[in-house]
């Protein structure tokens, strides 16, 4: 299979074909979902996944170029966006760029994400027109929360169902390839899916989006209060915890390891040592 790259992100919009995204932070993760997914994101969720924050406000460039290398040295076949963090890009679009630069040369990643619609229009083209491939994030957006006073789901007034339009439409516009609605009213999802020419990818907004995206910790389970659109496809907490207590049983018992889990000394043949112990060594 060829690595699929922007060009053919944006094809889904034309062939119906749901795009299957998730989030990745880590190189083992990347490697399973690299069978799957059409597009990894190093998503700034990983200040609350990974590191325990609060939010996503604290997460640095440092840490998305980090886990964005990570990623790539896990995937062959999926394009892979890095998210670009709270203060990296909205100073202005030579800020942003010189960042978004950094984040493409440092990782060899396929392209960046950047929350905000007809604020962020200026920085999308500056970035889009000089080779950086945007995807821009709409609706509930995360870096938002202090101001918003929480996470709140958008596009519930006729006033925020205009504005998301219109921010769909200018971001579209601007150049980005394609677009993420987050926490999103459904039937406004579903209208700027109808209405813009690139793909819409959705997380809590309409089965009608060109695509979907979750946080993998999420859907797996490892979240302790995942938000109402996720959906536990398998609870890996309870697994992990299970696995976890019998591991802390059997050294309580001294029954691990056992001793197939040893190394053994090298037979003694004619008092010549002979290693027949190859792979254990
Ligand atoms: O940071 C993130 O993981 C995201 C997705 C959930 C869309 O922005």
């Amino acid at each position: 299979m060829q690595k699929k790259m922007i060009p053919e992100i944006k094809l889904h919009k034309h062939t119906n074909e749901p795009l299957v995204c998730l989030t990745a932070y880590t190189t083992p993760m990347a490697k399973i979902l690299d069978n799957y997914a059409d597009l990894l994101l190093v998503g700034d969720s990983i200040g609350m996944v990974l590191y325990g924050m609060e939010n996503t406000l604290g997460v640095d460039l440092e840490m998305m170029i980090r886990h964005g290398q990570a990623v790539m040295r896990g995937v062959q076949n999926t394009c892979v966006i890095v998210d670009m963090p709270f203060g990296s890009y909205e100073e202005s679009p030579e800020h942003a760029y010189r960042n978004a630069a950094r984040i493409m040369k440092e990782t060899g990643c396929d392209g960046v994400k950047l929350e905000g619609g007809m604020d962020m229009a200026g920085t999308i083209e500056h970035l889009s027109n000089r080779n950086i491939p945007v995807m821009a994030h709409i609706g509930l957006m995360p870096q938002s929360v202090i101001k918003d006073g929480g996470y709140k789901v958008k596009g519930r007034s006729q006033i925020e169902e205009i504005q998301l339009i219109k921010d769909a439409k200018v971001v579209e516009k601007a150049g980005a390839f394609s677009v993420v609605i987050e926490g999103t009213v459904e039937d406004v999802a579903s209208i700027i899916t109808d209405t813009i020419h690139i793909p819409t990818i959705g997380i809590g907004a309409s089965p009608k989006c060109d695509g979907q995206i979750l946080v993998t910790e999420d859907m797996l389970g490892l979240n302790e209060k995942p938000a109402k659109f996720v959906k536990e496809y398998t609870n890996l907490r309870t697994k992990i915890e299970s696995a976890i207590s019998v591991y802390a049983d059997e050294v309580h018992a001294r029954t691990f390891p056992a001793a197939k889990h040893l190394y053994t000394r090298p037979k003694v043949v004619n008092s010549k040592a002979v290693n027949c112990n190859k792979k254990s060594a």
